[in-house]
C-alpha cells in the first residue's frame, strides 16, 4: 500500500512492465520445488537449499539504490540475475501462474489496462516451447479480463544482445500469436547495439500492423543517437513509443522532435533510482513533462527493485517530481493515450 487513497484510487494503465521483471526469489523457488529442480547458485555452483537462502543471494544481485553511477559491471550483474530467473519457467501452468501473479497485482492497483513485455529468446533459449509459454499467458489474460476486470496486450521485445537473425526467426514464430501481440519492442543490454542493426525486423512489424517501440535506457554510455534512431528513423518513420529515453531531457532538439511527432515516453522512476542521483532523476522526468511531452509511468521489473509495482512508482514520482494530483491524474490520461489498446476501450477509460 503506498498511503496515498488519491493515487491508489484512479484507474491505471500500465505500459512498461516486464513479465520476467516479477520474477521473485518466492516465485523462483515455487517453480523450482514444484518441478522438481533445482536452481544453482551462480556463486557457488551449488543448489540453493532454502527459499531464505535464494531471497538473501536475490537481494544481493539487485542493483542497489543510491548515488551511484552506472557502470558495466553493474548491469551485467542485473542481466545475470533476471535472465536467471528464465530457468525456472518450464511448464504452460508456469507461465499461466507468472502471468497471474501480475494480474492479481494489476487489479489491486486499480490497473484497468496493462501493456506486457516479455522477451520470447530468453524463453526459447531455455528449451521452452512457444506454446508452453504463450497458451500459459492467454489463459492467464483470459482469466483476469473475465475476473479481474484487467485488460491486456502483449509487446514481443527482442534480446538486443542477440542477433538480427535471432529476431527475426522469432517474429516469424509469433505471428501464430499475432491476437495476443499489440507490438515490439527491442530490450536487454543497450551497449554497442543501436535500434538501427534490427531496422529490417521493425520494418516488417510496421508493415504487418504491429505497433513499435524500444528501449533507451538511462545511463552515461547510452548515446542520444539511439534515441533519435527510434523516434524518426527506425522502419523508415520512427517508433510509437519510447521506453525510458530519459537521457532526451537533456537535448532540447530532440524534445521538441518527440514533442512533435507526439511520441509516448514510458518512464519507471524505481529503475533510474537504482544507479543515478536522485535530483538528476527527478528533474529530467520533470523537464520532459512540463515540455508536454506524454510520458507515462511503469514500473519496468518490480521484483529486481524493493518490490516496486506501478503504483509505487507513481508515488516516487509524485513526491520527488512534485506532481500534484491534477498532474498525476495527467499522467494517468497520458499512459490512456499513448496505450495501443482499441479505440473503444480508451474511450471507456478516458
Ligand atoms: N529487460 C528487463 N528489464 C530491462 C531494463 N531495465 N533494461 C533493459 N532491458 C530490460
Ligand atoms: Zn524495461
Amino acid at each position: 500500500a503506498t498511503k496515498d487513497p488519491y493515487l491508489e484510487a484512479i484507474p491505471k494503465v500500465e505500459l512498461h512492465v516486464h513479465i520476467e521483471g516479477i520474477i521473485s526469489a518466492d516465485l523462483k523457488w515455487k517453480f523450482s520445488q514444484r518441478n522438481g529442480q533445482a536452481i544453482i547458485n551462480p556463486r557457488t555452483g551449488q543448489p540453493f537449499s532454502s527459499l531464505d537462502e535464494l531471497r538473501d543471494s536475490h537481494d544481493t544481485l539487485k542493483p542497489r539504490t543510491g548515488n551511484r553511477m552506472n557502470n558495466n559491471e553493474e548491469t551485467l550483474s542485473f542481466f545475470e540475475a533476471y535472465y536467471g530467473g528464465f530457468e525456472v519457467l518450464k511448464t504452460q501452468q508456469d507461465y499461466y501462474d507468472l502471468a497471474m501473479d501480475y494480474y492479481e497485482h494489476a487489479a489491486a492497483m486499480n490497473v484497468r489496462y496493462a501493456e506486457i513485455f516479455f522477451d520470447p529468446q530468453g524463453h526459447t533459449r531455455c528449451g521452452t516451447s512457444w506454446e508452453t509459454m504463450m497458451e500459459g499467458f492467454r489463459d492467464a489474460q483470459r482469466k483476469a479480463e473475465q475476473d479481474l476486470n484487467v485488460k491486456s496486450a502483449w509487446i514481443m521485445c527482442f534480446i538486443r544482445d542477440e542477433s538480427p537473425d535471432s529476431a527475426m526467426e522469432h517474429y516469424n514464430a509469433a505471428l501464430k500469436y499475432r491476437d495476443m501481440i499489440v507490438g515490439v519492442g527491442l530490450d536487454s543490454n543497450e551497449a554497442d547495439r543501436p535500434p538501427s542493426l534490427f531496422n529490417e525486423v521493425f520494418v516488417r512489424a510496421r508493415n504487418d500492423g504491429f505497433h513499435l517501440t524500444s528501449h533507451c535506457d538511462v545511463g552515461k554510455t547510452y548515446p542520444l543517437e539511439h534515441i533519435h534512431q527510434v523516434a524518426s528513423s527506425i522502419a523508415g518513420t520512427g517508433a510509437d513509443r519510447i521506453d525510458h529515453g530519459l537521457n532526451a531531457a537533456g537535448d532540447a532538439d530532440l524534445m521538441k522532435l518527440i514533442k512533435d511527432k507526439d511520441l509516448g515516453m514510458t518512464t519507471c522512476p524505481w529503475s533510474y533510482i537504482r544507479h543515478q542521483p536522485l535530483d538528476e532523476v527527478f528533474e529530467r522526468i520533470r523537464t520532459l513533462f512540463d515540455a508536454g511531452i506524454k510520458i507515462a509511468i511503469g514500473s519496468d521489473d518490480p521484483a529486481f527493485m524493493e518490490d516496486t509495482w506501478v503504483s509505487e512508482n507513481l508515488l516516487v514520482a509524485k513526491r520527488y517530481c512534485g506532481f500534484t494530483n491534477q498532474e498525476i491524474q495527467k499522467l494517468a490520461e497520458n499512459a490512456i493515450k499513448v496505450s495501443w489498446a482499441a479505440e473503444d476501450v480508451k474511450r471507456q477509460m478516458l
